[in-house]
């Protein structure tokens, strides 16, 4: 038996979504910029997937832009906005991808302010009104968490923004397709295609109508002028295809799986959820005390189910998660973290398979951990 519970580093491609990239590698191979028959055959995906993903998020064709993925889409957003006299408010607990450009931002002298959150992961908003200055020239705050599913109040968040003429930023790479978002929440919204079942190294970055960024890839004229580079035509058409294929169904049953693990998992003695109840469709994040995750990661794959310990970024290595420190978490529950994600295609009998084996690993784990027992050590 092998069970992937790992939905939140990447999905499987539908098989529907293979289908419909096959014909761009062998058939309909031309440059969208080509001007011939091969080059308008291509275009013309191009311009009908460009529909499908502006569709989705209620806004213009002309305001999205591929880019290679969602961490291209970040430093696209962030760079393309910020210049050195600027100030940019943004969370603790972002993606890597967010952090870490800002990080070399700051090493230009960009100002910035990391916003704290409550223990559920949830930013607060008096904090966050408190940060605005007067060379704020950007906000970026994820929409879902990819560790903890927490889900921010983004609306609210770009209503304070809009008031202030800050340019608000959200990476929705992991609630696209899983949590209502449309162009009403950002100007500027980063979308990854491999979350979503679709194929890898693809993404968007939609970009609201009278906002110029300043490009990071310099070269032909593509995307706007804002990107340039050959259209990844068979990745986008996968992209437009996954998007197409989303249902409210599918996020309802999720839902209700992801309900059903908790519960069971949580009848598991010292364990603790981590983020709120109301969360993601498809993230649970449980820790087992007294023993640690890469054990549990480790025993669990013998056993044929892949899980991760944090976000698949820090997850090779044994620093521990910077979104749990940001929940106060303290290090030993740290350590016993584990991330389930579940998708559209995970069924019950795969969840009760690993809840038995959950169960049996830990019991394992704790009659050999020399923590046990030692309450103390965590309190
Ligand atoms: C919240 C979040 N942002 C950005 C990214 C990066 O996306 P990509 O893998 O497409 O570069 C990820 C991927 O793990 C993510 O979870």
């Amino acid at each position: 038996m092998k069970i992937y519970l790992d939905n939140g580093a990447t999905t499987k491609v539908d098989n529907k979504v293979v289908e419909a990239m096959l014909p761009f590698f062998e058939e309909k191979y031309g440059n969208a910029s080509s001007l011939h028959i091969f080059g308008q055959e291509a275009y013309k995906s191009l311009d009908g997937a460009r529909k499908t993903i502006a569709a989705k998020l209620n806004a213009q064709s002309e305001e999205i832009i591929f880019t290679s993925g969602g961490s291209e889409a970040n430093n696209l957003a962030i760079k393309g906005i910020i210049n050195r006299e600027d100030h940019i408010i943004t969370v603790k607990t972002e993606h890597p991808s967010v952090l870490n450009t800002i990080k070399e931002l700051e090493k230009q002298g960009v100002e910035t302010t990391y916003l704290n959150v409550t223990k559920e992961g949830y930013i607060d908003f008096n904090e966050l009104i408190a940060s605005f200055k007067e060379n704020t020239k950007l906000v970026s705050i994820m929409h879902a968490n990819n560790e903890i599913g927490v889900i921010q109040d983004i609306r609210k968040v770009y209503n304070l923004c809009k008031k202030k003429k800050i340019i608000f930023h959200t990476d929705a790479v992991q609630s696209f397709g899983k949590a209502y978002i449309s162009s009403e929440d950002a100007d500027l919204i980063s979308i990854s295609a491999h979350k979503i079942h679709g194929p890898k190294g693809v993404g968007t970055l939609y970009v609201k109508k009278g906002i110029r960024l300043k490009p990071q890839i310099f070269g032909g004229d593509q995307e706007g002028k804002q990107r340039a580079g050959t259209e990844n035509i068979p990745g986008i058409v996968g992209f437009a295809k996954a998007t197409e294929l989303i249902t409210e169904k599918e996020i309802k049953q999720m839902e209700s799986l992801r309900d059903y693990f908790i519960n069971e998992l949580l009848k598991i003695k010292d364990t603790k959820l981590n983020g709120p109840r109301e969360r993601l469709c498809n993230n649970i994040n449980i820790s087992f005390k007294y023993i640690e995750g890469e054990a549990i990661l480790t025993l669990l794959d013998f056993e044929g189910i892949a899980v991760s310990t944090g976000s698949a970024c820090s997850s090779k290595s044994l620093e521990p998660s910077h979104v749990l420190k940001a929940l106060n978490l303290n290090q030993k529950e740290i350590h016993g973290t584990i991330r389930f994600t579940i998708s559209k295609f995970t069924t019950k009998e795969e969840l009760d398979y690993s809840i038995d084996k959950i169960k049996m690993v830990v019991e394992k784990l704790r009659k050999i951990s020399p923590l046990r027992g030692d309450k103390d050590v965590y309190r």
